[in-house]
C-alpha cells in the first residue's frame, strides 16, 4: 500500500508526519519504506542521524521506489504535483490564514484527482484563539506542537523510539491518524 505525504505549501510537517508514520507503521506491520522523493533530503538526513547516533530505525529510507515492500511512505516536495502512487494522501498543514487557504485548495485539487485526503494540523497551539478555531474546520486529526517531535528529528530517533509521558502524548497523536486509515496489510499479532 503506498501513502502519499503532501502538501504544496513548505514547511508544514511533511516529513515530520512521513517519518513518525513509517515509525508507527513499523509497529503494526512488515517492510515498511520511507521513500525520500525531496532534493532537500529531510527524510534521508534523518536515516543519516539515525545511523550516526547508532540508532537502528524499524524502517528503510531510500530516495529510490524500491519494489517488495508491504507499506510505502512517500515524502513528497512542496511542489504541484498532479499524480500520486495509491489512493491516500496524508495532508499536513499549520493552522494559520497563511496555510489554512493554501490546504483547502490543495485539499480539493487533489480529491479531484480522485485521492482520499487525511488531513493533519500540524503544530497544534490550544492556546492560540486563531488555532483553535482552524482546527474545528480542518476535518482531520490534531498533532499538537511539540517540543519532543522537533527534538526526536535531530536525534535521529523518532518518537516511538523515546519513552515518557511527552513521548507517549507524541505516540498517541500519531496513532489516532494511523487508526484512521484503512491498512490491508498484515498486522503484527
Ligand atoms: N508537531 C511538531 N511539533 C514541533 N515541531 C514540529 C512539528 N512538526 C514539524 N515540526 C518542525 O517544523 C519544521 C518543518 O517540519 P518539516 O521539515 O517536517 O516540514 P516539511 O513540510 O517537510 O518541509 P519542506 O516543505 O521543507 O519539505 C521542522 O523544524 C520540524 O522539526
Ligand atoms: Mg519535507
Amino acid at each position: 500500500m503506498h501513502i502519499s505525504v503532501y502538501n504544496p505549501k513548505g514547511g508544514v510537517g511533511k516529513t515530520t508526519v512521513a517519518i513518525q508514520l513509517a515509525a508507527a507503521l513499523s509497529l503494526i506491520c512488515q517492510h515498511v519504506v520511507l521513500v525520500d522523493h525531496d532534493p532537500q533530503a529531510s527524510a534521508l538526513t534523518f536515516s543519516a542521524l539515525a545511523q550516526a547516533a547508532g540508532h537502528t530505525l524499524p524502517f528503510v529510507t531510500t530516495n529510490a521506489v524500491p519494489s517488495g515492500f508491504e507499506v510505502y511512505v512517500h515524502d513528497f516536495p512542496s511542489v504541484l504535483r498532479m499524480d500520486f502512487p495509491g489512493r491516500l494522501v496524508i495532508m499536513p498543514t499549520l493552522l494559520d490564514a497563511t496555510s489554512f487557504i493554501p490546504y483547502m485548495r490543495a485539499r480539493h485539487f487533489v480529491e479531484d484527482q480522485g485521492m482520499e485526503v487525511i488531513a493533519v494540523g500540524n503544530r497544534y497551539r490550544p492556546d492560540r484563539a486563531e488555532q483553535k478555531a482552524l482546527a474545528k474546520r480542518i476535518n482531520g486529526w490534531l498533532v499538537n506542537d511539540r517540543a519532543t517531535i522537533a527534538n526526536a528529528f535531530g536525534k535521529g530517533k523518532s518518537i516511538f523510539a523515546m519513552g515518557g509521558v511527552r513521548a507517549a502524548a507524541a505516540q498517541a497523536e500519531i496513532n489516532r491518524i494511523l487508526a484512521s486509515i484503512d491498512l490491508p496489510v498484515r498486522r503484527f499479532a
